[in-house]
């Protein structure tokens, strides 16, 4: 195990007794908020034995310093501070800033951090063109990642990696990727591109772009940004999640920034992943058109019939509230009353959530709503169509991505990331020439 900081203590060692009747002696570490963790870097070499964790459930992949949760007490903090107060008095630059660089930022280093997002706005002109030649069917996801990705052509001081370089990439990332999930969003349907007014603070640009058109003014709603806003600090990290994850693997092998979050992209569109917000959507709505039978889709659900889960609930980590789900339910009320909308998904969301709670499949298994269960209600309210939902997780995960890729880069140290397996294939068999088998 690498230390990249100091607050990784050695608190003595495990022995483990393996079925020959050996035994090894394994260092024990202790984080800063008190989780053990044994070291089994050299249990291999030592023993032959390699350790069997698939999901990775029970896996610590690295040391980080960037988020904390307590799965069963439901605490979520970026650097040690608690997401409930971030979101309620915090914007979603400086939680990108305090993400990425370790601290709440001055009100100058705040002014430089925006300026330097701003002038990042624009796109190179021929990438506009990429967007003609997607069918307008595409899902926005398959555009980010694509587009994420093609701007290491466009920068290719990215591909050294090298620390001059860092912070530029960085706002060009965070920058450029609302632009691309706006216009591609424009390109859906059929509305010419409205380009970044670096006026505008950052959420606000973003919905100038999705919304504003040629043809007549468009003023930003200051309760949609609040509420966008807010969405996208809940989102800002959520430490070593599959889509971190992906991002950490890929840049384990020095791959540049735009083709590591390109690849976290990917990861996120999944439907047991970022995906999630998308189905939660179609799943309420799918309920309200048939009468809204609450009932009769818990039944279905616990009965597994195939395909039919309650999207929204249940987390790897969270065992009991997700934290981020209640804000969002809170805010989903507020933001629905501000603007002025009827409720019948949240009606159903909340009957879900009450039925599901008492009831023993879900106590059981430990089953809440997460974070996607409610965030598409106000994403809907505030008009982001549903196919962009999960491009809305994507540009408020980016900070999160990029804070964990650069710790690993600057990390001492730094390997490859290369898991194991146990291998249950046939053992070395005669090779049949075709005419013989
Ligand atoms: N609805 C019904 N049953 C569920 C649900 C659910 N949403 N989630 C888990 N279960 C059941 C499983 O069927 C399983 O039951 P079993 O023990 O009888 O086989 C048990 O609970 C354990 O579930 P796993 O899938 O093993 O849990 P895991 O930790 O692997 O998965 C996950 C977590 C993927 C989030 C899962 O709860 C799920 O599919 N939820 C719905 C999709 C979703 O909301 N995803 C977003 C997650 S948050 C995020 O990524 C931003």
């Amino acid at each position: 195990m690498t230390k990249s900081n100091n607050t990784i203590e050695s608190v003595g060692e495990a022995e483990l007794r393996l079925a020959d009747g050996n035994t090894v002696k394994l260092p024990v570490f202790k984080g800063s908020e008190g989780e053990h963790a044994v070291d089994i870097t050299k249990l291999r070499a030592e023993t032959s034995y390699i350790a069997f964790d698939p999901g990775y459930g029970n896996t610590g992949s690295c040391e980080s310093a960037i988020t904390y949760i307590d799965g069963e007490k439901g605490i979520l903090r970026y650097r040690g501070y608690p997401i409930e107060e971030l979101a309620e008095k915090s914007s979603f630059l400086e939680v990108t800033y305090l993400l990425i660089y370790g601290h709440l930022p001055s009100e100058s280093e705040l002014e430089t951090f925006s300026d330097a997002i701003s002038q990042e706005s624009m796109i190179h002109e021929d990438m506009k063109r990429f967007f003609n030649g997607y069918p307008a069917t595409s899902h926005p996801m398959s555009i980010l990642s694509s587009m994420i990705c093609s701007l290491s052509s466009y920068y290719p001081d990215c591909l050294e990696n090298a620390p001059e370089h860092i912070d530029n990439n960085i706002s060009r990332l965070l920058s450029k990727v609302s632009t691309v999930a706006a216009f591609s969003y424009k390109k859906s349907i059929g509305h010419p591109f409205i380009g970044p007014l670096n006026k505008l603070g950052y959420v606000e640009n973003f919905l100038n772009m999705m919304f504003a058109v040629p043809a007549e003014p468009y003023q930003v709603n200051p309760d949609v940004a609040k509420a966008l806003e807010m969405i996208l600090i809940l989102h800002a990290d959520h430490e070593q999640n599959c889509s971190t994850s992906t991002v950490r693997m890929v840049g384990s092998s020095q791959a540049n920034l735009y083709a590591s979050i390109s690849a976290g992209i990917c990861a996120l569109w999944g439907p047991l992943h970022g995906g999630a917000n998308q189905a939660v959507i179609e799943m309420l709505s799918g309920i309200v058109d048939r009468g809204g039978d609450v009932a009769g889709f818990i039944q279905r659900v616990k009965d597994k019939e195939p395909g039919v889960r309650l999207m929204g609930f249940g987390h790897r980590v969270y065992k009991n509230f997700d934290p981020r789900a209640t804000i969002l339910k809170s805010q989903s009320a507020k933001v629905l009353k501000a603007l002025g909308l009827s409720t019948p998904l949240l009606d159903i969301a909340r009957q879900l959530e009450e039925v599901a709670l008492k009831d023993e499949y879900f106590i059981e298994r430990k089953l809440y709503p997460n974070v996607d269960f409610y965030s598409g209600i106000i994403l809907r309210a505030i008009g982001i169509p549903v196919n962009m939902f999960t491009v809305m997780f994507a540009i408020g995960r980016m900070p999160g991505w990029i804070a964990q890729w650069k710790e690993m880069f600057d990390t001492p140290g730094l390997r490859i990331n290369r898991p194991r397996q146990i291998y249950t294939g046939s053992e070395k068999r005669l090779y049949v020439p075709i005419n013989k088998r």
